[in-house]
């Protein structure tokens, strides 16, 4: 791993920007591979995430996992997952505005050390507080924004797939996995409909 990526990790590690450091069991900083092109970023860790200290280790992520896979994106190799917020909510509340804003300086310098060509934000808080707009993830997902450079493609949480698992056409399943047929095109080269600006009018 580069040392700068190192060196983020382990000051990661030691966090004490609030108070969601006094009951984590771990900080949960990525899984996958930190050159991949695709950066995947979710709202917060759950209690598997904080017991075992990795991102999306759960039903979640076992559902990422496999709907990656349907793709062909290996969740190892193509991708490298991390959330918004590094430490547990404790009951898996939403995180606070304070934790959002206190953890952002981690995921902004995530970013700028992976450096990847695509982000795939999960859900409408991770959409939300990343874009910094108020525009609903209903008009927000399947399309491409570019921001700082980057593509962006906001989808829905896969704890919302968890809980609507139809996969008949135009239900939420079927629209994730679109947009990650998308992303996996993207990755070939073809990004198809960018849109320009998301911030709120
Ligand atoms: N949900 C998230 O947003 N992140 C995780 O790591 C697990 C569940």
């Amino acid at each position: 791993m580069r040392v700068s990526l190192e060196d983020f990790e382990a000051s990661c590690l030691q966090c004490q920007r609030c108070d969601l450091a006094k009951e984590r069991q771990h900080v949960v900083v990525s899984r996958g591979n930190p050159s991949a092109r695709l950066m995947v970023v979710g709202e917060a860790p759950g209690a598997d995430e904080d017991a075992q200290g990795r991102p999306f280790v759960g039903r979640s992520g076992r559902l990422l996992d496999a709907c990656l896979a349907d793709v062909g994106l290996d969740q190892t190799d193509d991708t490298y997952i991390c959330n918004l917020i590094k430490c547990r909510p404790p009951g898996n509340r939403r995180p606070t505005p304070a934790e959002l804003k206190a953890c952002r300086p981690w995921l902004d310098r995530q970013i700028l050390e992976v450096n990847p060509e695509i982000l795939l934000l999960l859900g409408a808080t991770a959409t939300a507080t990343l874009l910094e707009c108020r525009t609903p993830i209903s008009r927000l997902r399947g399309q491409w924004t570019e921001w700082q450079g980057r593509y962006v493609m906001p989808s829905f949480h896969p704890s919302y797939l968890l809980r609507n698992p139809s996969r008949d056409s135009g239900k939420p399943r079927s629209l994730f996995m679109a947009d990650l047929a998308n992303v996996k095109h993207a990755l070939n080269g073809v990004v198809s409909g960018l849109t320009q600006d998301s911030s709120d009018p």
